[in-house]
């Protein structure tokens, strides 16, 4: 049992990566990007709980089971970014940090991608960088979420 968790969760089709668009989306799987971050947390004692679903309730019940105690939330709601107001009530609900994660620049695509209804509620967002943005989520919600280590 492990004091500090955070929770990672990746809405529609992206179960899909490494397939699914790698010219706009990379060719990491899911499970690789996972892999990766599940390692980063844990060589940091903190506890990763990574989740997919291509069902916004699902994805909500997730975050009414385990997002009470967690410490941050990072997400990519996918194509419920732009719509998903079920999904964005269920993250407002929460008290913990949540960082809004997508792999493309959503502002140099189609416009009805420019909306996101998530940020309004999210403590931040990171778009553009690839898999890597993941990565600097997860850097930042350990330095700033971590209990004793903000500032
Ligand atoms: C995405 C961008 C969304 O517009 C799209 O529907 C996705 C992936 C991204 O990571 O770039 O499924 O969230």
């Amino acid at each position: 049992m492990n004091a500090f968790k955070i929770l990672l969760l990746h809405g529609p089709n992206l179960n899909m990566l490494g397939r699914r668009e790698p010219h706009i989306y990379g060719s990491l799987t899911l499970a690789q990007i996972n892999a990766t971050l599940t390692e980063h947390a844990e060589a940091r004692g903190v506890q990763l709980l990574c989740f997919q679903s291509n069902h916004e309730g699902a994805l909500i019940d997730m975050l009414q089971a385990e997002g009470w105690d967690a410490a941050g939330i990072l997400i990519n709601p996918g194509a419920y970014t732009h719509y998903g107001l079920a999904l964005r009530d269920a993250l407002a609900s929460l008290s913990a940090p949540i960082i809004e994660v997508h792999l493309s620049n959503v502002y140099k695509r189609e416009e009805f991608r420019h909306k996101s209804v998530v940020a309004p509620i999210a403590t931040g967002q990171i778009t553009g960088l690839g898999w890597r943005g993941y990565l600097l989520a997860l850097e930042w919600l350990l330095a700033e979420a971590r209990p004793g280590t903000s500032g």
